[in-house]
């Protein structure tokens, strides 16, 4: 199965390092879509979206390219977000739009990420030193679950 993570790491470059380790247990390409803004799927059977939360949401552009994109009938998506919070699923609001779009979801992952946005930034961040190891094994054991509904 063709894959590729297509993400946005703008902050921390906190979900970046999550992807990585994504994208070596799928064997997978990684597109940053801050720097290609139109990446190519056709050669994908399965895109990962992974994005950092900004104001409880994914990155614009990966909103805007799940919106716009002409996804194939065979084309199964999963997500990846890390966020400085993370008292809820945040990517519901994602969901729902591939939900209308008829496009399989097969899950998400989302852990925490360093987070110095705003008044956390006053007082040395929060989530510190996450993504930890911790978290990698986690990112991985998602990956691997991926791997066996292949
Ligand atoms: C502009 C901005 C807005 C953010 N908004 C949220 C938010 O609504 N909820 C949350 O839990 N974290 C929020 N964060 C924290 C980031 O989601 C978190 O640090 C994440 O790991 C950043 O990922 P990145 O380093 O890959 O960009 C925000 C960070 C920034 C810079």
């Amino acid at each position: 199965m063709n894959t590729v993570i297509i993400y946005a790491s703008t902050h921390h470059g906190n979900t970046k390092k999550i992807v990585e380790k994504i994208a070596e247990v799928l064997s997978a390409d990684l597109v940053d879509i801050t720097k290609n803004k139109n990446p190519d799927i056709t050669a994908y059977d399965v895109i990962g979206f992974g994005s950092g939360i900004y104001f409880h949401s994914m990155h614009k552009s990966i909103q805007e390219f799940i919106s716009r994109a002409a996804f194939s009938a065979h084309q199964k998506i999963f997500l990846v977000d890390t966020c400085g919070v993370g008292y809820k699923d945040y990517t519901k609001g994602i969901k729902k739009v591939l939900k209308e779009k008829k496009i399989e979801c097969l899950g998400s992952f989302q852990c925490r990420g360093f987070d110095t946005y705003g008044i956390f930034g006053k007082f040395g961040g929060i989530a510190k030193g996450h993504p930890d190891d911790n978290d990698y094994v986690k990112a991985e054991n998602f990956a691997k679950t991926l791997m066996q509904g292949r």
